[in-house]
């Protein structure tokens, strides 16, 4: 267990992003009550997820992460929820099958509200408001009374937590993600993309694969493997007093665990040294993830590792880059190269999304598919010159046909943006948009696999 640690240790440490709320009782009462309702997760659940991303590290295998920037109140319907975790098992299908490589599934679900702002007020015309910080903490609508940080909304969010988990646990071991029934899934939502051709061949295969080991005896049946899949949910640990009030200790190890999700990350606003939000994650047993973006010298960031895993445990950390498709080659690899000289076992994951986000002529924030694309191939040619495994995507998208990125194979153009621009904070990539980097991403890591056997010989 960590040393000198409690679950409100990190109220000494520095916290930025903390929302300040009017009535401080008020907040009391609801962490309060929090501490009381049941955890959303299982400290074994984390440590299963924790065994499959030791796996990761060491090589074997890709971590697939996505959902929602922000989840929302306003989109909370079960076929969203559906929607995306249809989309990341199709990924997942299109990585395993097409890329040949075990895929951890963990949906950025089930918790994702509050959000780090560039900005803690918004103006518009003549009005200036505090800025909205996730439908956990106040609202969306432009007025002085919806900005007002509400405790109520934490529970609001607990519960639609607790409603959503319960689906995706329902969807992941009850049949549904059954892989007779997955590769079946059409794509109706590829439109004329060309990507949906190969799905369907993908999928072909998979059956004839399935039919085959079917008439050998191997059936859903009897090997459960096949009935159902493991699906993990994740989000940035940046409410500090909610995470703690979901805090339990692990009747069985002793050891905290954060129950609020399987994973928890850093955001990169909020992983300077001395930070709460770090002394926070330090004392929890859960996997934990930790953005690095520009800012980040080489030596900050081993100090940092060290803090948070000194057991320099496999699965523990995974460290997730996000650059800009301009900035990552350079950036990445002085990291890579000083956490690999150092030892620490770390999942490398690539968060194409927030280092790739600009305005469109139209003034909606958007990001080029091209650009995103981009960062990946840096992030694959930085671990290819380092010898060093290229382990997962980090996304923000969605099941739903929107228009938030520009491009892709059926590419939305700047003046589509306003069709069906839905997101509560930055823009996600649509189901079609996912599934065509899914082949992308497959191409890239056969790529890896072939070097890495080239160089075994
Ligand atoms: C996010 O993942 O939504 C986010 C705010 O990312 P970052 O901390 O990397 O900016
Ligand atoms: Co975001």
């Amino acid at each position: 267990m960590a040393s000198n640690w409690n679950p409100e240790s990190w109220t000494a440490k520095e916290a930025r992003h903390l929302p300040s709320y009017p009535d401080a009782a008020a907040l009391d009462r609801v962490t309060e009550t929090l501490t009381n309702f049941p955890p959303l997760v299982f400290a074994g659940e984390a440590r299963a997820l924790k065994a499959d991303l030791a796996e990761v590290a060491q090589g074997r295998g890709f971590l697939l992460q996505g959902g929602d920037c922000a989840e929302s109140f306003a989109e909370f319907h079960p076929n969203n929820i559906r929607d995306t975790f249809r989309v990341l098992l199709q990924m997942a299908v299109v990585l395993t099958f097409a890329g040949k490589q075990p895929v951890v599934k963990v949906g950025r679900m089930a918790g994702q509200f509050a959000k780090p702002r560039s900005s803690p007020v918004e103006v518009q015309g003549d009005l200036e408001l505090p800025s909205y910080l996730g439908d956990n903490i106040n609202g969306i609508d432009f007025t002085a009374e919806s900005r007002i940080p509400d405790p109520q909304r934490l529970l609001q969010a607990y519960s639609q937590s607790a409603a959503t988990l319960n689906l995706l646990r329902a969807f992941s071991t009850g049949g549904y993600a059954n892989l007779r029934q997955v590769h079946q899934w059409t794509l109706d939502f590829m439109g004329r993309s060309p990507w949906a051709d190969r799905f369907a061949e993908v999928s072909n295969r998979i059956g004839e694969a399935l039919d085959f080991m079917q008439a050998c005896g191997i059936d859903p049946e009897t090997v459960p493997q096949l009935q159902g899949t493991s699906f993990y949910t994740s989000h940035e640990a940046l409410h500090l007093r909610y995470e703690q009030a979901m805090t339990r200790q692990d009747s069985l190890t002793g050891d905290w665990y954060d129950t609020s999700a399987h994973m928890l990350w850093i955001g990169d606003r909020t992983r300077f040294e001395g930070s709460a939000h770090v002394e926070f994650l330090r004392g929890v047993g859960n996997p934990v993830g930790f953005k690095c973006g520009p800012s980040l010298a080489p030596d900050e960031l081993l100090r940092q590792l060290d803090l948070l895993n000194p057991a320099r445990e496999a699965g523990r950390i995974t460290l997730i880059s996000r650059f800009g498709d301009d900035k990552v080659e350079a950036g990445l690899a002085p990291l890579v190269r000083a956490v690999k000289r150092e030892g620490h076992p770390v999942v490398w994951s690539c968060d194409p999304m927030h280092g790739n986000v600009i305005k469109a002529e139209s003034g909606y924030k958007t990001r080029p598919f091209d650009r995103i694309l981009n960062e990946v191939r840096g992030f694959f040619a930085v671990h290819r010159a380092e010898g060093t495994h290229a382990g997962g995507i980090h996304i923000e998208m969605t099941g739903q046909d929107v228009t938030e990125c520009v491009g892709g194979a059926v590419a939305i153009s700047d003046s589509a943006l306003a069709d069906r621009y839905h997101t509560h904070c930055d823009p996600r990539l649509n189901a079609a948009q996912s599934i065509e980097l899914a082949f992308l991403l497959a191409d890239m890591l056969n790529q890896e696999a072939v070097e890495r056997a080239q160089r075994a010989a």
